[in-house]
């Protein structure tokens, strides 16, 4: 923990990259752990394009379902901690797999959302993009310019991620000298080859996580437990 701490007191340029695991202490479901999404549900069947243009009103079901759970979720210590580095300037940015937007209502300003966010709304028709902040009333919603659907705006598998947030995340790994990656399993791509660009870029990787992820050879330190107690001792540990 002190040693970690060390690295990103020293450190000139760090960032955070989180997944699933940063939110489990808030309610919201990871995806391959114990009790996770895919665990219970198909991705194919309600988180691809082809999925949605067979069955709209399942996939909305679903990601109202996730929307309900994100909306009565509460940041918990661990995103806390991540915001008030932030607030300190040990850490430069968050990029996140996370479409659950608990790392912005914790504080952070900087937050890259890899895989879109479930309170942002796209038309399937005029290309239209609508913010919301609670879950749609309607399923399946659509669009108040051209009454076309809307669907979730999150990256769907086989779909790249948006070409504007990962240009950011490639040069904030190529710039940076310490990566915290909290609550990955590191198996989806292309986020998962983040973190290893950094480190092929020379940076120090630091891990925390309930367990070993594909991504632990990799890192320097690996901190194990949960992010809501490990993430507030490493800040302790900052000042
Ligand atoms: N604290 C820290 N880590 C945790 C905690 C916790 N409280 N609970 C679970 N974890 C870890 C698990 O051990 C696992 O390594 O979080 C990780 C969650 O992994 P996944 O469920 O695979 O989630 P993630 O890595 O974010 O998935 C990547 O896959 O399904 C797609 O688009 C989706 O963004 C998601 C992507």
């Amino acid at each position: 923990m002190k040693e970690a701490a060390e690295l990103l007191k020293k450190s000139k340029h760090a960032v955070v990259f989180t997944g699933a695991g940063i939110s489990a202490e808030s309610g919201v479901p990871t995806f391959r752990g114990f009790g996770g999404l895919w665990k219970n549900y198909k991705p194919e069947e309600l988180a691809t394009p082809e999925a949605f243009s067979r069955d709209p009103i399942l996939v909305w079901q679903f990601y109202r379902w996730r929307q309900e759970i994100a909306y009565k979720a509460n940041p918990n210590p661990g995103h806390l901690a991540i915001a008030k580095m932030e607030s300190m300037g040990v850490v430069k940015a968050v990029i996140t797999q996370n479409v659950d937007g608990l790392h912005q209502r914790a504080g952070n300003k900087h937050v890259i959302e890899l895989h879109g966010s479930l309170w942002r709304l796209r038309c399937v028709g005029c290309g239209a993009v609508f913010q919301i902040e609670k879950p749609v009333d309607e399923v399946p919603p659509r669009c108040e310019s051209c009454g076309s659907l809307l669907r979730p705006g999150v990256v769907w598998f086989g779909e790249p991620l948006p070409q504007r947030e990962y240009s950011i995340a490639i040069e904030l790994m190529e710039k940076s000298d310490v990566v915290l990656v909290v609550g990955t399993s590191g198996l989806v791509y292309p986020a998962a080859y983040l973190p290893q660009l950094a480190k092929e870029k020379g940076a120090k990787l630091i891990e925390v996580n309930v367990e070993e992820s594909a991504l632990t050879p990799l890192v320097d330190i690996f901190l194990k437990g949960p992010a809501g107690e490990v993430l507030p001792k490493l800040v302790e540990e900052l000042p």
